[in-house]
């Protein structure tokens, strides 16, 4: 115990921030929310937060977000209270962490979180412990008090301030980040690949055409993918492993023998997700083996070698040359699966399938669903359409 304590201590000492060094690093964050930010808010955002920024509200999957989704709900804030503000009231200095007590107040120009608003401005409470590193900001705690925007702001005439209150008690960020969601798909996302062959291409190339960015990255590093993003054309660059699967959402797709040193140290996935494209193949050439898996799902394995990612099962089951004749088949839809056990993040990737134009059926969980498209099961090769649906 006393060790602990000196450790702390240590620490603590090695990174004080003064109050100053406090307020340059997190001011720059505050003043995104005080009014609808004129220039790029991407560029503003990677500013000041540190690449592998988290953001926590909760304990719960989907209550932490990383830099990407960040972007977005920010973003989103902008568009829905368009005369935000956020007023720092006190700030409090401790090592590397500064704890923000602040105002927040606006009048929602549409739904907040799904709502419906009565067009009345609120004013409410909201305590952040930031963690900086470098000069930036590393990780976010918050709480805000959006029961009582809500009842300010979205009580309906003829209900009485509680049973706003009760009608309102909804996971706002939940329905928060799902609509980020919806809006990332309208807009731009970044996706890292692990693997720069025919599955991280095929993918790319959909995933460009919808104005989305791609950052390959393969053993060989990023010089030797030169012809692969110029072949890929605008949106695509090459980076190390690192850097790609540093991203909020990340395609694995090497083959199955390579998976294991392919996840070995990379960055923590903090709830990022993983898009496992893999088979479990040992050989494919001159003839398919399949791995021994002892019984368990390939997506299991996988999940097992990144702790901490959101695992969606996809694309599995469509041979890429398939996957690269398009979605129409005969007047109906190729169909590709998605399993989780995340639900935000396999919609999230349903929702991006359907966007390149393909069906997307979730099969549930990576134990039941993810064998159901594995290679070795019943689904898996086969060139499966939709008619009638769309
Ligand atoms: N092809 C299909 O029809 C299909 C369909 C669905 C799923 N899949 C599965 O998707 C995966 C990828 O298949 P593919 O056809 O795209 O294979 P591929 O064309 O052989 O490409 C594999 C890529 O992975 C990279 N790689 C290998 N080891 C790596 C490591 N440790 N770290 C980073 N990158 C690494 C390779 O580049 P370097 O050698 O330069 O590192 C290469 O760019 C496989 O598991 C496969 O079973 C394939």
């Amino acid at each position: 115990m006393a060790a602990a304590v000196v450790t702390t201590a240590v620490t603590a000492s090695a990174q004080t921030l003064t109050e100053a060094q406090a307020r340059a690093a997190i001011t720059p964050w505050y003043v995104l929310f005080n009014q609808p930010v004129q220039g790029d808010m991407r560029a503003l955002q990677e500013q000041v937060l540190t690449a592998d920024y988290e953001s926590c509200w909760g304990y719960l999957p989907g209550e932490c977000w990383g830099r990407e989704a960040s972007i977005k709900v920010v973003g989103g804030f902008a568009k829905s209270i368009p005369d935000m503000k956020f007023d720092i009231k006190e700030v409090l200095v401790s090592g590397d962490r500064v704890i923000v007590r602040g105002e927040v107040s606006g009048t929602p120009a549409g739904d907040l979180f799904g709502v419906p608003h009565t067009g009345k401005s609120f004013r409410i409470m909201a305590i952040d412990i930031q963690t900086i590193r470098d000069g930036k900001i590393a990780r976010t705690y918050h709480l805000e008090n959006w029961l009582s925007a809500a009842a300010d702001s979205f009580a309906q005439s003829s209900e009485s301030r509680a049973e706003a209150l009760a009608r309102i008690s909804v996971e706002p960020y939940g329905r928060a980040s799902s609509s980020s969601i919806s809006q990332t798909i309208g807009g731009s996302m970044k996706f890292g690949t692990i693997g720069a062959g025919a599955v991280a291409l095929a993918f790319g190339r959909e995933a460009l055409a919808r104005g989305h960015e791609v950052v390959l990255s393969s053993r060989r590093g990023p010089d030797a993918l030169g012809d692969k993003v110029a072949e890929l054309g605008r949106g695509a660059s090459a980076a190390s492993v690192e850097e790609a699967a540093s991203l909020d959402y990340v395609l694995l797709a090497v083959p199955w023998r390579n998976v294991e040193s392919a996840l070995k140290s990379l960055p923590a996935w903090n709830g990022r997700v993983l898009i496992d494209a893999t088979n479990p193949f040992v050989e494919t050439s001159p003839k398919l083996v399949l791995a021994d898996l002892g019984g368990k799902g390939a997506s299991e394995v996988v999940a097992a070698l990144a702790p901490g990612a959101r695992i969606v099962k996809a694309f599995n089951s469509i041979v890429t040359a398939r996957f690269n004749e398009g979605p129409v088949k005969n007047g109906g839809r190729r169909v590709i699966f998605v399993s989780g056990d995340h639900p935000e993040p396999t919609a999230f990737i349903k929702q991006l399938i359907e966007s390149f134009g393909f069906t997307a059926i979730d099969l549930g969980g990576l134990a039941t669903g993810g064998r159901l498209q594995q290679a070795g099961g019943p689904l898996a090769g086969r060139d499966l359409v939709e008619f009638g649906h769309h």
